[in-house]
């Protein structure tokens, strides 16, 4: 009885997702294990240098020797932190691991003992192998919708530690070694983590925080990556659902439809996988509808050198000869806009999308008024080919086959196909090139700091565009 109800009420989707407070991302980031790896070497090669900035504290003691033996180590200088070997893994449904196996570092120091009336010191040189790191991370969002990273846990195990003092007396040095062995080995290990912990919280979250959540894309709108949840691991990847979502800067309206459930496919050959829903595409049509940029004005000027036509009442009186005796010889224009937003598919096959456009066309009054002569509507099926450059989703269209029909006229009955070749043009070579231009400038990926993409790879599946790319990292000029 309640499941029954519970599918009655889903059957509206929105309302369903109203209910469950489920929201659906309406772009997805996979990050593949080839993706981790990659990231994985950069951050090892930072945590290097953090650690070889691992600062020790002095160290004091005593034993007992025939009499009271105290000694002091200070001076602790970290030459070198190697970390050759490590690994990163997904834990899933946890976060990363990153395992580190027999890192190696070797400091300098002073130290100093004094033993009766005996005082000496010296320097000495500490070899520290077999270190074992194992860093555990906890990916979340914070309340703006950034991804956080933190250190949920992390443990360091040293199994060699190796004194080698410089100086004479030898004897005593040998006696205080184990205990300054051991005292070196804690303290190094109490630090390890610290620093690692530094390292994430100074490194790892700030570049993890220029992830631009919302970005402004041009005058008229932006668009919402902010994380709708915590990203998680999965066993072959970290997926991050995204909002995707377009808006208008003047005014942000509540889009209309959801977005649907996106299942990306198990591909992992690239390191980034990108879902862009159907839902990311309709908002920016949204975007665009509502910020009144999907208005086009075409004008004589437009008209290409090539067209054997202007855009006057003479040329349109072969068509329409009532022209002649209402508005002879006069400028006109048309005005092209859209009564809804374009609404976009996506299946197997591309994009796919059928405009409604109203073509109302005008003379020109001389005194600049518009006498609005007839009202068009034409219907075409546009398709797109999409690629990714500079980190932006490019696109450009291509129309089919254009049906004009008339929708009203202030000059009375015409036949409409006449049109048709005009029409053509004005779509194909007026209106089509101005929206592949800025098509062609594209939209930002969600991509943190001084990413390139390559290797790009496009497929289309049921409701999402799938993009595949590889990383590198550009590293930061002048550190
Ligand atoms: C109007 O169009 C016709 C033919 O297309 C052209 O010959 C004529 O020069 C145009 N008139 C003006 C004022 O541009
Ligand atoms: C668009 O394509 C569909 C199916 O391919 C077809 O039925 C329809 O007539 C086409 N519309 C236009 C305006 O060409």
């Amino acid at each position: 009885m309640r499941a029954q109800s519970l599918v009655v009420a889903c059957g509206a989707l929105a309302l369903c997702l109203a209910l469950t407070g489920a929201t659906n991302p309406g772009f997805v980031v996979r990050i593949t294990q080839a993706g981790l790896d990659y990231a994985h070497q950069h951050a090892i090669a930072i945590l290097e240098k953090e650690l070889a900035r691992l600062k020790l504290p002095d160290i004091s003691g005593d034993f007992r020797f025939l009499g009271k033996v105290y000694y002091q180590i200070s001076n602790l200088d970290l030459r070198t932190f190697h970390l050759p070997h490590s690994q990163i893994s997904l834990v899933p449904n946890v976060g990363l691991q990153v395992s580190i196996s027999n890192a190696f570092a070797e400091l300098n120091g002073n130290w100093r003992v004094k033993y009766g009336l005996i005082r000496s010191s010296g320097s000495f040189n500490l070899k520290v192998e077999n270190v074992y790191i194992r860093i555990n991370l906890r990916l979340g969002s914070d309340s703006s919708g950034k991804p956080t990273v933190d250190t949920s846990s992390c443990s360091t195990r040293i199994s060699k530690v190796r004194v080698r003092f410089l100086g004479k007396l030898s004897l005593v040095y040998n006696l205080f070694k184990k205990a300054v062995e051991s005292r070196l080995r804690k303290a190094l290990e109490g630090k390890v983590c610290d620093n690692v912990a530094k390292a994430v919280r100074n490194e790892l979250q700030p570049y993890a925080r220029t992830l631009p959540v919302t970005a402004r894309i041009d005058s008229m709108t932006g668009i919402d990556y902010a994380l709708v949840a915590s990203p998680t691991a999965t066993a072959r990847s970290l997926d991050t659902g995204l909002k995707g979502e377009f808006f208008s800067l003047a005014h942000r309206a509540t889009v209309p439809f959801p977005p649907l459930p996106l299942g990306l496919p198990p591909d992992h050959e690239r390191m980034v996988y990108f879902g862009a829903s159907s839902y990311f595409f309709n908002t920016a049509s949204f975007a665009y509808h509502s910020a009144g940029a999907l208005v086009f004005e075409i004008s004589d000027s437009m008209i290409p050198g090539g067209a054997d036509f202007r855009l006057n009442t003479s040329t349109f009186s072969a068509f329409i000869p009532q022209l002649e005796t209402m508005y002879p010889k006069l400028p006109m224009k048309f005005r092209l806009s859209t009564r809804s937003a374009p609404f976009l598919s996506i299946g197997p096959g591309g994009f796919s999308l059928q405009p409604v456009v109203d073509v109302q066309a005008y003379a020109i009054l001389p005194d600049a008024t518009l006498a609005p002569l007839f009202l068009l509507s034409l219907t075409t099926n546009v398709s797109a080919v999409v690629d990714v450059t500079s980190g932006h989703i490019v696109g450009s269209l291509t129309v089919g086959r254009i049906k004009l029909s008339l929708k009203q006229s202030d000059v009375g009955a015409f036949q409409v196909r006449t049109l048709q070749s005009i029409m053509n043009i004005v779509a194909s070579k007026i209106l089509l090139p101005r929206v592949n231009a800025r098509l062609g400038e594209g939209f930002p990926l969600p991509l943190p700091d001084r990413i390139q993409l390559s290797n790009i790879l496009v497929r289309f599946h049921q409701n999402f565009l799938l993009l595949g790319a590889d990383v590198q990292f550009q590293p930061q000029i002048g550190r």
